[in-house]
């Protein structure tokens, strides 16, 4: 490390919010374009998580750790985690850009490591923009090796398009968010890789729910897709309080990809977001869901940004 002040390093205290808000403005300024931020819910948001951090701490699913780095007393970086078990999940990774390139990330970086091998996690994992270098060459120099590729995918002006029908024996049916049936097509869904690392899906506890409600959606529709009976995939349609983005979820499991179902579900979204006067669409395709990706392009979404899931055993050296 080649620090020319040394970094201290503590757990997330209420002072520390103004100081890393202002930090997250700057450092994710191209995931705020491509998403639309909400900073005025995502300072409740963590102004709440803040006086709620050493209690949530004790429950026996905690739901954040979040490590704070400090240079003569003032925070300059922060990483933040779902601990899930058995993979520790790194939400947020930052340093103050005056402060960077002096191993601060690094340490930081160590100092969870070290933290999530004591509570017997056995796996680190995030997502790092494919055109972020500096994050990359972070993670690959620490050990992380990629197991995933999704790609960030954005429509603007979501216009009006003819709606096509779903193909014969599929229904779409309004759901509760968290309806354990969807939890378990969520986890159906997911990338092979994926599927073996990541946690499976659980009700998010009374923490999470209490900061959603801090900053609840403009609009929202959950809708699950009936096929014999049975659950086989998830239309996700949720629009930010604070901008005109529309966050759209298609997940379909295996089986029922190439259908016909993929179309179909993107021109209802695009047609309710016309109606809503949404300026743009957004949806994360993963690479290896070729039909998605396919009907994404003929609907006239483009690919902003590819994610790279990145993965680190612990417990293990590199
Ligand atoms: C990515 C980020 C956290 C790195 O913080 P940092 O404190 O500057 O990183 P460090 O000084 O600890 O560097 C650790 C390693 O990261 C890599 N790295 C950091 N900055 C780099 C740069 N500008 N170019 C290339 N590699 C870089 C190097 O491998 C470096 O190791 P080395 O110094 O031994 O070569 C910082 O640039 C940042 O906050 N960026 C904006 C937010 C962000 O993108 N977060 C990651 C989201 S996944």
């Amino acid at each position: 490390m080649s620090s020319t002040e040394e970094l201290t390093i503590r757990d997330l205290r209420p002072r520390d919010v103004r100081p890393l808000l202002e930090i997250s403005e700057e450092a994710f300024s191209i995931e705020r374009q491509m998403f639309g931020g909400n900073p005025p819910g995502l300072a409740r948001q963590i102004r709440l998580m803040a006086l709620l951090y050493p209690l949530q701490r004790r429950l026996p699913r905690p739901t954040a750790i979040a490590l704070i780095g400090l240079v003569g007393g003032a925070p300059v970086g922060a990483v933040v985690v779902d601990p899930m078990k058995p993979s520790w999940y790194v939400n947020t990774m930052m340093v103050a850009r005056d402060h960077r390139q002096r191993g601060y990330a690094r340490a930081l970086m160590e100092a969870l490591q070290a933290r999530a091998t004591r509570s017997g996690a056995r796996w680190l994992l995030l997502h790092v923009r494919d055109n972020n270098a500096p994050a990359h060459k972070l993670y690959e120099s620490l050990g992380f090796h990629e197991f995933e590729r999704r790609h960030e995918m954005l429509l603007a002006n979501p216009g009006p398009v003819n709606s096509s029908p779903l193909p014969e024996g599929y229904v779409l049916v309004p759901r509760k968010r968290y309806d354990r049936r969807a939890l378990a097509v969520r986890d159906a869904s997911r990338e092979p890789e994926a599927a073996r690392l990541e946690p499976p899906s659980r009700h998010p506890g009374i923490v999470m729910r209490a900061l959603g409600a801090f900053s609840p959606p403009a609009d929202s529709d959950y809708q699950c897709i009936i096929c014999g009976g049975g659950w086989v995939g998830l239309w996700d349609y949720v629009q930010s309080s604070a901008t005109a983005s529309v966050r759209l979820t298609v997940q379909l499991v295996p089986e029922h990809r190439g259908q016909g179902l993929e179309r179909p579900l993107l021109e209802r979204a695009i047609v309710r977001a016309g109606q809503s006067g949404a300026d743009r669409l957004t949806i994360s395709v993963g690479s290896t869901n070729r039909t998605l990706l396919a009907a994404c392009d003929e609907v006239g979404f483009n690919t902003r940004f590819v994610r790279i899931g990145m993965a680190r055993r612990l417990g293990q050296d590199g």
